[in-house]
């Protein structure tokens, strides 16, 4: 569904992906893992098309996107729902507004369909009557659940998470971790989940891929990761500051 062929991509000297190859199977869903600064975000902006390559192919759902004009880009964007860290929610507009938001701008659905469209998403999210509230009214965990359905509305064939967990507390976050899987097999959909909270990111996905020093030094199945002998991998799990991985690097 995602295949990333030795992407490459710098911001002036600084290189940051060094020629990252990377899998990402139909239906499956895959957790990026990276120390903070590592290209987590620029990654999933290349594969957004937000960000342009400076060289390598990306394809999504078997079309190669690096070449598409901005236009077509957008076509392939609508693939996708997507879930930013801190919910990314607009404080300003009221739950109904934030989640029909998308549908509003892509779609031509009356306004009662939509707002049937918006209860349905909010009660497959677990929420029922909030449409009329404000993000500020509502808890971090709630705001999440919010920030999903606004991703799902639109029935992407991918969802990316980014940081899903983040803020909230463990047993918000045992729930979240419940509805991302929950949500992947009902929606058949494949899901990228990036984030730095491993052991939350082992309990949701299939694969998991290790992004450091600007390239994919280990990609398999969430079974391999706690066997790896790979010794950069291990320091990461365990979590120690003294190791192969150098102070600086990312
Ligand atoms: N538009 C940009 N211009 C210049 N440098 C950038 C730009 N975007 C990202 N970078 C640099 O790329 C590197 C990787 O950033 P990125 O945000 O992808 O890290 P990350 O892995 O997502 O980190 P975190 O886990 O903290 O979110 C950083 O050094 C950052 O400063
Ligand atoms: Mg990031």
């Amino acid at each position: 569904m995602i295949k990333l062929n030795n992407v490459q991509r710098s911001f002036g000297e600084k290189n940051v992906l060094k020629g990252v190859n990377l899998n990402i199977n139909k239906g499956e869903t895959f957790l990026l893992i990276g120390r903070s600064g590592a290209g987590k975000t620029v990654l999933l902006k290349t594969i957004l098309g937000l960000l342009r390559p400076d060289s390598g192919t990306i394809s999504i759902d078997s079309q190669e996107i690096t070449q598409l004009s901005k236009s077509r880009l957008e076509k392939i964007r609508l693939k996708f729902g997507l879930v930013f860290q801190n919910s990314a929610l607009f404080d300003f507009l009221t739950v109904w507004e934030n989640v029909s938001f998308f549908l509003k701008q892509h779609t031509d659905m009356s306004r009662k369909d939509m707002r049937k469209k918006v209860s349905q998403t909010l009660a497959l999210v677990g929420l029922a009557d909030i449409e009329d509230m404000y993000p500020y009214e509502l808890s971090g965990g709630m705001r999440k659940r919010v920030a999903i359905a606004r991703a799902i509305i639109y029935n992407p064939k991918i969802v990316i998470y980014d940081e899903p967990t983040t803020g909230i507390d463990p047993i918000a976050v045992d729930k979240i971790v419940s509805l991302i899987k929950d949500l992947h097999k009902r929606l058949s959909v494949t899901s990228l989940v990036v984030t730095h909270d491993l052991e939350t990111g082992l309990k949701i996905a299939d694969r998991v891929a290790f992004l450091l020093g600007g390239k994919i030094i280990f990609e398999g199945k969430k079974e391999d990761v706690k066997n790896t002998k790979d010794k950069r991998l291990l320091q990461f799990i365990q979590g120690v500051s003294g190791g192969p991985i150098k102070e600086m690097e990312v």
